[in-house]
């Protein structure tokens, strides 16, 4: 049962979770119910050119109206490209250097070391995958590079928002995200969530006619069909217990 979760990068899981590992494997393909979803969704960092169906994107942004939010603001906003202006943003942002001063801080350098450790592991881990060197910063700057091709997804939703929402909203934000990658995994599709492309939002907001002045960017959602061989996909992933995160009090 592990080996079938190894393979998927599922290896490391507390026993709660191992128990799920056989229907895991079958949810690589769609996800059938919500735990499958959450259990087969990853970052995925290499896709297969299959091209994302426009009913499908249709329904799940559909469906994902219905996420929850604060006050029922529904902050959130996007613009989902293929094709031929996806390849013309991508061009540009490759010929553009990253902007300065950032859109906002997603890393801060006042982090917690217990993060700032965990950011480490999982850069560590993927690129033992890709048997990339430590020390070898130029293959590391390569793949991080790959950001702006969004790692050949066909597919790429911008997320972006009004400037005026705060701390609350951009969790409804979040929320609303969550939702889009589980339901995406319902239909076989896969994502990764990426603020990488805030390196580049006013450029993107510019492309896609939405006011810099009003309007946040967030992050970019890849989309599409993992590719299984490639082994970026296949890492061993890292959660912390349970036990540490969270207080059971008062039960039997
Ligand atoms: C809001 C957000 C932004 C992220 N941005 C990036 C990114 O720019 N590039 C990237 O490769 N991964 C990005 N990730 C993926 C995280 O590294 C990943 O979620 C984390 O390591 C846990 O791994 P998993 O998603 O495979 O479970 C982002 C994730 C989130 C939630």
């Amino acid at each position: 049962m592990l080996e079938a979760g190894a393979k998927y990068g599922l290896a490391n899981l507390s026993p709660l979770t191992v128990a799920f590992n056989r229907t895991i494997k079958r949810a690589m393909n769609k996800a059938t119910t919500t735990t499958e979803a959450v259990m087969s969704r990853r970052s995925i960092r290499s896709f297969s050119d299959r091209p994302v169906p426009l009913e499908i994107l249709q329904q799940v942004m559909e469906t994902a109206r219905w996420t929850p939010s604060g006050c029922n603001f529904q902050p959130w906003e996007g613009a989902i490209l293929t094709g031929e202006p996806l390849r013309q943003l991508q061009e540009k942002m490759r010929n553009t250097p990253p902007q300065n001063p950032q859109e906002y801080s997603w890393s801060d350098p006042e982090v917690l070391p217990e993060c700032k450790a965990r950011l480490q592991q999982v850069g560590a881990d993927m690129y033992a995958a890709m048997n990339i060197e430590r020390g070898d910063k130029a293959a590391r700057g390569d793949f991080m590079a790959q950001n702006i091709a969004s790692f050949g997804a066909p597919a790429v939703l911008m997320v972006y928002f009004p400037r005026v929402m705060g701390p609350p909203q951009w969790s409804d934000v979040g929320m609303w995200l969550q939702t889009i990658m589980l339901l995406l995994r319902e239909q076989g599709l896969d994502t990764c969530p990426q603020e990488f492309l805030s390196m580049y939002a006013k450029l993107i907001k510019d492309f896609l006619g939405v006011s810099d002045e009003s309007h946040i960017f967030f992050c970019g959602i890849a989309i599409g069909y993992r590719d299984e061989e490639d082994p970026v996909n296949g890492f061993d992933r890292k959660r912390e217990p349970l036990e540490s995160k969270i207080q059971f009090l008062g039960f039997q």
